[in-house]
């Protein structure tokens, strides 16, 4: 399931094993920091690694994990204001994790603290679509859209899956909801099987206009007073899935997460597409698309979705020109760009949604750009096809749709 560079699978520990035994409880601090949260019995990830023992079975393909990066998954770089949490392990930490995963002795990992929580209950008032669809048991990542009905209108914080773990999850890498509230793709819906191979955006809506969920984030929550308003009517779940080995039968159930009272700024989607996309074959290329803000924003979280070629991206806020002739810098449009997001090493199959742990205020006039690098060459290791092919617009595995999702609230509202 996991996507490496085979390269790297001849695992190399390096010098550093020279500590061996010299850390002390080093080894199962950064485990507890960098690797209990989603390996805990309430975590995230399938594996459970919540005893010494566990983790010394593990040990090799924990270390094959950590040394070629994979994990901590999902990293994003913190921006200096700090926006979103810093998963990285320093190179200390990593050597001091891989140095005890080498020596396998279930000591070094005595101390590490699991939490007691057990998974989410599962949810009784579950969206889920009436039938699941059959994943074949090999091919490339899937696209399918499904449709649950939304029974009655409801002022949201966000969104989980319903039942961690169950099965019929267990394919899904990631899922991008919206709102039909006119019921417009029913008629998309009528086949036998459950769901349909396109994107799920309504419309103009963007998929993820009401929030994404991922193996790696399966709970995804608004900062503190902001909500999603969900309309009644059929809510579009866009899965990519991954195949298991054998045929699986998919369904999404996702559950609401309430509104508190205090959570009443509404959050709305801008959709940032990369249009007429065409990644030649042996190339990298990296593609920068633009918004321009015409009204003061506040942005909350940022989706980034592409397929096998997306590998890195960067998001910032460009203050440009302006009739400002109070603020020199500004009116010589050379004010520096404020980063949003940076994430070095996008594997699609281990993306997130990022939640910022505070809103950025984006004032009109300036202009969102974003900056996405594609790898088309044989050096992907979730390159589809050998030797590598041109590659346009199109559903994974063999076309590639990257676009940015931004989740904002009109700054107005605020006051
Ligand atoms: C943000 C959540 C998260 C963190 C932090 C995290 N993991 Fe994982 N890990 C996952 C998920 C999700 C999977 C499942 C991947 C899959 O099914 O493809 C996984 C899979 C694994 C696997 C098993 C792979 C397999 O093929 O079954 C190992 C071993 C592992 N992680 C080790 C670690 C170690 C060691 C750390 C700390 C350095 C760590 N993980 C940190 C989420 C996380």
């Amino acid at each position: 399931m996991l996507h490496r560079a085979a390269a790297i699978l001849a695992v190399t520990v390096s010098a550093c094993v020279a500590r061996a035994d010299g850390g002390g409880d080093a080894a199962a601090r950064v485990f507890t920091r960098s690797c209990l949260p989603c390996h805990g019995t309430n975590g995230s990830a399938p594996l459970v690694l919540d005893s010494a023992e566990r983790i010394v079975r593990n040990r090799r393909l924990a270390s094959m994990l950590v040394e070629d990066g994979t994990m901590p998954p999902s990293i994003a770089l913190p921006s200096a204001d700090g926006l979103v949490a810093d998963r990285r392990l320093s190179s200390e930490d990593r050597a001091t994790l891989l140095a005890a995963l080498a020596a396998g002795a279930t000591d070094a990992f005595d101390a590490i603290k699991p939490s007691t929580d057990g998974r989410a209950a599962p949810a009784h008032d579950a969206i889920a679509p009436a039938r699941a669809w059959t994943m074949p048991a090999s091919g490339g990542a899937r696209v399918r859209t499904f449709l649950a009905p939304n029974p009655s209108a409801a002022r949201v914080r966000g969104v989980r899956v319903a039942d961690p773990g169950a099965r019929a999850q267990l394919p899904i890498r990631m899922m991008f909801l919206a709102a039909d509230p006119r019921g417009t793709m029913r008629v998309l819906d009528a086949g036998d099987d459950g769901g349909f191979e396109a994107m799920g955006n309504v419309g103009l809506v963007p998929s993820g206009a009401l929030g994404a969920l991922s193996i790696v984030r399966p709970s995804f929550e608004l900062p503190p007073g902001f909500c999603f308003e969900v309309p009644a009517g059929d809510i579009a779940i866009e899965t990519i899935g991954e195949p298991i080995g054998r045929a699986a039968r998919v369904l999404p159930r996702v559950a609401w997460i309430p509104a508190g009272a205090d959570d009443t700024r509404p959050v709305r989607a801008l959709a940032i597409p990369a249009k007429s996309l065409l990644l030649r074959a042996d190339t990298c290329s990296t593609i920068e698309f633009t918004h321009a803000a015409r009204a003061d924003i506040d942005v909350v979280a940022v989706i980034v979705k592409g397929g096998a070629f997306l590998r890195s991206a960067e998001i910032d806020v460009r203050n440009d020109v302006r009739n400002d002739v109070r603020n020199d810098a500004r009116a010589a449009g050379n004010a520096a760009p404020t980063r949003l997001l940076t994430v070095p090493d996008y594997r699609m199959a281990f993306a997130e949604p990022w939640v910022f742990t505070r809103a950025q205020r984006v004032t009109a006039g300036s202009t969102i750009v974003a900056r996405l690098g594609f790898d088309n060459t044989a050096d992907n290791p979730q390159q589809p096809s050998r030797p590598p092919q041109d590659v346009e617009g199109g559903l994974p595995p063999l076309g590639e749709d990257a676009m940015v999702v931004v989740l904002y609230a009109e700054a107005a509202n605020s006051r």
